[in-house]
């Protein structure tokens, strides 16, 4: 199926979620998006300031952050539509991950959102960048499908609901099951979106943007991650 112009994508985004998993992606598609026409959605629960690797709701931290050397280092970005507002017929659900995918509560609106979009408006791709791919799966539309996610956080992800259907492969920068692109950690989502823009655009577009951004791009099976963290896929 051809994609729609403007490619319509919508970014989920919550409190500590990680910068780069997100903006290392936007910094390939701001460029893409000079040339195509693209609409971006940043959907959150509410439109106020999303605090980024930490979790400061009303000026007060929780979370994994709480107990860390600097409790309030943070940036805040702000979302464009809430996810009972966000457009619809996405043409991209895009999911990135951070700590803040290990507050179950606070993403469950999130997790629901995804199920809810894949059941009844499905999109033609789902990214998810590193624990990104915790809220995928528990929103079960990853079930049966192959998927990757943040090597340091495997063990973890690998028990949230729902990730016991998942075939989860620990050796892979980035996963492609049909329409379903996982990621492994932070930088590996950037590259993901390289090669899904080559995937969509050919080599060209794809080489056009890498250069632009001055990135050294890691191939699909290169993942010296896995090893460090000791995985092995079985
Ligand atoms: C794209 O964004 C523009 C500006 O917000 C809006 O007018 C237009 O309706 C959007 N198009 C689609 C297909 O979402
Ligand atoms: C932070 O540390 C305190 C004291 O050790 C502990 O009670 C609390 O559970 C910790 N919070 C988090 C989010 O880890
Ligand atoms: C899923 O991964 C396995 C290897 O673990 C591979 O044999 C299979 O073809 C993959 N399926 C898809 C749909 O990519
Ligand atoms: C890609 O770039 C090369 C070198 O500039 C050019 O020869 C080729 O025609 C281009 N391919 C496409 C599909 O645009």
């Amino acid at each position: 199926m051809p994609l729609t112009a403007p490619l319509r994508i919508g970014a989920l985004i919550f409190p500590a979620f990680t910068a780069l998993d997100l903006f290392g992606p936007l910094q390939a598609l701001n460029l893409l998006s000079l040339a195509h026409p693209m609409n971006l959605s940043l959907i959150s629960t509410t439109l106020d300031p999303i605090s980024i690797d930490r979790t400061i709701l009303d000026g007060v931290v929780h979370g994994m952050g709480a107990n860390s050397s600097s409790p309030f280092f943070t940036e805040y970005i702000l979302p464009t539509a809430t996810l009972e507002d966000a457009p619809h017929d996405l043409d991209v659900i895009f999911v990135p991950g951070g700590s803040g995918t290990r507050n179950q509560a606070a993403t469950q609106p999130h997790v629901d959102f995804i199920r809810d979009r894949v059941q009844n408006e499905p999109p033609k791709y789902l990214w998810t960048v590193c624990t990104g791919a915790a809220l995928a799966a528990r929103s079960g539309v990853l079930a049966g499908k192959n998927a990757t996610t943040n090597k340091a956080a495997f063990n973890w992800v690998k028990t949230v609901e729902g990730a016991d259907e998942v075939h989860w492969i620990a050796k892979a920068r980035w996963v492609v099951d049909g329409n379903y692109w996982t990621s492994s950690g932070v930088s590996a989502g950037t590259d993901m979106i390289l090669g899904w823009i080559e995937h969509e655009y050919g080599r060209n577009e794809s080489e056009r943007i890498r250069i632009g951004m001055e990135w050294n791009a890691l191939d699909q099976t290169d993942d010296p991650f896995a090893e460090i963290y000791g995985l092995v896929d079985s």
